[in-house]
């Protein structure tokens, strides 16, 4: 129990923690480039602004949170999602007063406790948008440009974009009477958990996975037949922007997004690949979430990428990482005077930018040469009784083994 990590949850270890680096830099720099800046929000809020953000008749909701009382009583919960938070700092910074839109971009751990397997944990990393403050089509087509050009540029080949509007408070009733018509007869065949769904939240039975509700719902009337106009305009100049910017996609009507916020354009991006773990991100638009939690009526539109899913497929692509590579020197020493001198050296090293790593394990000097090559050092600055009795260090490149003597006094031109 003491040295097992709890169930859904996985360390980074170094050689993985790399990859990570690479892809939040890569993240990063993308979101700088539309203009997005950065918005860290606590890693739990209170259990009411999920309940209300993300809707209380879904999975996250009902089943998924982690949530507690704290030492005052408060009901707490650690974030299933990165878009509550945000809408909620937004409110509560004032954040829609300055001029708009408000365009942010996150890196976070989110909590859900899931049904463990591949590509699904408890405790998984989101690298979300959110665009508050404006209802143009462009926010939309934006939002999922960034996306694709961070799936691409990571060095995914085999991703779709699929697309779909989940239609609006106006248009949705209609489509939701027509969905519980379609199923009255159904019913009794449909699982415990669809039937709950059926008064509470019916659209939500068309994502179910059981493969008998799957069957039952084929020929189920679908929202984007019933869109209003207002919607339907969005829809088809979301699609037309897309075209505009070469971004090809397929219309998915049966695309439901598993949190209740969503208006209008719902999306998602998976990977083609044969059993690959499900969507790497999701997103839309949300209209009337930052006026549900307590704002002002302020559109909003954004996405969540699975970090774990991402660098899954990408191994799974066999992508290419950038190479990490190991120290520039490594000190190798004989006698406590050198160890002395060494770390001098190190430390004049590291002021100009270059790693320099000393030996602390007391290893003998041909020890400290392997060692050399399982750190990958690069160089190692070999410090014996001679070399510290002239001011001289011998470097040796580890490539090459090429061998130089310079006068320690130069160890900052290195
Ligand atoms: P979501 O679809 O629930 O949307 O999650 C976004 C992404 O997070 C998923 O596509 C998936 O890659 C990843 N993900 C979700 N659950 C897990 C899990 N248990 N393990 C590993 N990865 C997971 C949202 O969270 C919305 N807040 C996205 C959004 C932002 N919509 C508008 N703005």
């Amino acid at each position: 129990m003491l040295t097992k990590a709890p169930k859904g949850t996985k360390d980074i270890l170094p050689g993985q923690s790399s990859k990570w680096q690479y892809v939040e830099g890569l993240f990063r720099d993308i979101c700088r480039t539309y203009g997005f800046e950065e918005i860290r929000t606590p890693m739990f809020e209170h259990t009411e602004l999920f309940v209300r953000g993300v809707g209380d008749t879904t999975d996250v909701v009902e089943k998924q949170m982690y949530s507690f009382d704290d030492l005052a009583g408060r009901n707490i919960t650690l974030k299933p999602e990165g878009t509550s938070p945000a809408v909620r700092a937004f409110i509560e910074n004032g954040l829609y007063a300055q001029a708009q839109p408000t365009k942010l971009y996150y890196i976070t751990a989110c909590f859900r406790y899931e049904k463990m397997q591949k590509g699904r944990y408890r405790q998984f990393h989101q690298m979300g948008v959110e665009i508050f403050g404006s209802e143009s089509p462009m926010a939309d087509a934006e939002v999922i440009s960034l996306a694709k050009d961070m799936l691409e540029k990571s060095g995914m080949k085999e991703l779709e974009l699929r697309l779909n509007s989940v239609g609006c408070p106006e248009c949705r009733p209609r489509h939701r009477e027509a969905l519980k018509d379609f199923l009255r007869d159904r019913y009794e065949q449909l699982c415990e958990t669809c039937k709950g769904r059926y008064e509470k939240n019916p659209m939500r039975i068309l994502d179910c996975k059981n493969e008998n509700c799957r069957r039952l719902v084929e020929n189920a009337p679908l929202m984007l037949d019933y869109l209003c106009d207002d919607c339907r305009a969005h829809f088809e100049k979301v699609k037309e922007l897309l075209g505009e910017m070469g971004i090809t996609f397929v219309i998915d009507p049966w695309i439901v997004r598993g949190l209740d916020y969503y208006t209008k354009t719902a999306f998602e991006f998976v990977s083609t690949r044969e059993m690959a773990q499900g969507t790497v991100c999701g997103g839309g638009r949300y209209d009337h979430l930052v006026e549900q939690l307590g704002g002002p009526g302020v559109p909003g539109v954004g996405f969540g990428m699975g970090e774990e899913r991402l660098l899954l497929l990408l191994e799974e692509e066999k992508a290419a990482f950038p190479v990490t590579e190991g120290v520039d020197y490594l000190l190798v020493t004989m006698g406590e005077r050198a160890r002395k001198m060494a770390v001098k050296i190190a430390g004049r090293l590291r002021k100009n930018g270059r790693s320099a790593v000393c030996d602390m394990m007391d290893r003998s000097f041909k020890n400290q040469m392997k060692y050399a090559n399982k750190i990958g050092a690069a160089k190692v600055i070999i410090l014996g009784e001679d070399e510290v009795e002239k001011g001289i260090c011998s470097i040796k490149d580890m490539k090459t083994g090429e061998q130089v003597t310079i006068s320690a006094d130069h160890v900052d031109n290195l």
